[in-house]
């Protein structure tokens, strides 16, 4: 089985936590296991655009951000295609085609492009270009024939989307497509990590993150000022774990060895947890434990930050070197995609009657 896997991120900021633990950690991991035929990771500064139309230089600036963020927690170049999605205008051409097999109130019914409309006070006046997001992100996933697609738990029902088209397609067109799956994390807290503030999940606009580009000093000031049980005052005061962002990081975060190193009293998080239930384990001692564990991941990606950042001319390489070879594979399924709607006019030419 030829496995082709796509993801992708908009580049409004610099990546966090709860993208490395919903999707960047589980990309990483496909890398490494090689089972796989092409892999490709999109750098979508068209879709960033569609709520950011006012904010090309945000948009612009963070391109680089990301692939920085990428390369330095563990995505390697020479395994893995990194491209900027504006450089491939043929995903804009399949988008037209795609814009007709999908209704407007369809997407406008999609749980995740509801709520995202509503964030952003689209309501009243909802760019067209906004509500096609789905659309130009199947064009992205079907461009490169994928069938492995890794994404958080908010990116479901927009994966929805692409098997709709795909199928439609298929049924319209003739058999192009293969079935598109979406890849969660296993561990459930990673597909939706809570935010520092404990109300949302962890993201830029909610200024409830922790960055992988933050600092030592800062990580702890954040990991220190997390919500925790609001009613756990005294150190003896028994505690609560559900809604206690701290223990939720330790879900998403934290392995026996670690207890091992920085907290040799107990075995594993369980006896942790067991422990603070009863009473008698104070908020700071957790809120150590797990500053050391999120600085024991940040520290080698901090180092390889560095290293990128003194050599910005070769990330902007890769990304050109990446668009070319994503350009030659999606101009590949443009071709077979306009021969199985008969727009191969080409074709037409010293046709014989
Ligand atoms: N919508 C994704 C996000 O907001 C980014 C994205 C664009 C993407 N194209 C994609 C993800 C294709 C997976 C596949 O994070």
């Amino acid at each position: 089985m030829n496995n082709i896997i796509l993801t992708g991120d908009r580049p409004t900021g610099n990546l966090h936590l709860g993208h490395y633990v919903g999707s960047l950690k589980t990309r990483i991991e496909l890398q490494n296991k090689n089972d796989y035929d092409e892999y490709y990771i999109m750098i979508a500064d068209t879709q960033a655009l569609t709520d950011n139309a006012n904010n090309v230089d945000k948009v612009k600036n963070n391109i680089i951000q990301v692939a920085i963020d990428y390369i330095s927690a563990g995505i390697d170049p020479n395994k893995v295609t990194i491209f900027i999605q504006s450089q491939v205008p043929e995903l804009f051409e399949i988008t037209a085609y795609f814009m007709n097999l999908v209704s407007v109130s369809r997407l406008q019914r999609n749980p995740t492009i509801k709520d995202e409309i509503k964030q952003r006070g689209f309501e009243k006046s909802l760019p067209i270009g906004f509500l096609n997001y789905p659309v130009s992100q199947a064009a992205d996933i079907l461009a490169f024939n994928a069938n492995i697609v890794p994404v958080g738990e908010d990116q479901m029902p927009v994966i929805e989307v692409t098997k709709e088209i795909a199928h439609s397609f298929n049924n319209t067109y003739g058999q192009v497509f293969r079935e598109v799956k979406g890849l969660l994390p296993e561990n459930k807290i990673c597909a939706r990590l809570p935010g520092l503030d404990g109300k949302l999940k962890m993201s830029k606009s909610a200024g409830n993150a922790i960055y992988l580009c933050d600092d030592e000093k800062t990580v702890k000031e954040k990991i220190m000022s997390a919500y925790t049980d609001p009613n756990h005052i005294k150190v003896a005061d028994p505690g609560q774990i559900e809604g206690n962002i701290v223990f939720a990081y330790l879900d998403a975060f934290c392995k026996d060895e670690h207890f091992e190193k920085y907290l040799p009293e107990y075995k594993n998080l369980d006896e942790l947890k067991a422990h603070y239930k009863r009473g008698g384990l104070g908020d700071v001692k957790v809120k150590l434990f797990l500053n050391n564990i999120i600085n024991e991941l940040l520290t080698p990606i901090r180092a390889k930050r560095k290293e990128l950042e003194e050599n910005v001319d070769k990330v902007y390489d890769i990304l050109f070197e990446g668009g070319k070879k994503a350009r030659a594979s999606a101009q590949k399924m443009l071709k077979k995609i306009k021969e199985a709607m008969g727009l191969d006019y080409e074709k037409l030419k010293n046709k014989k009657n």
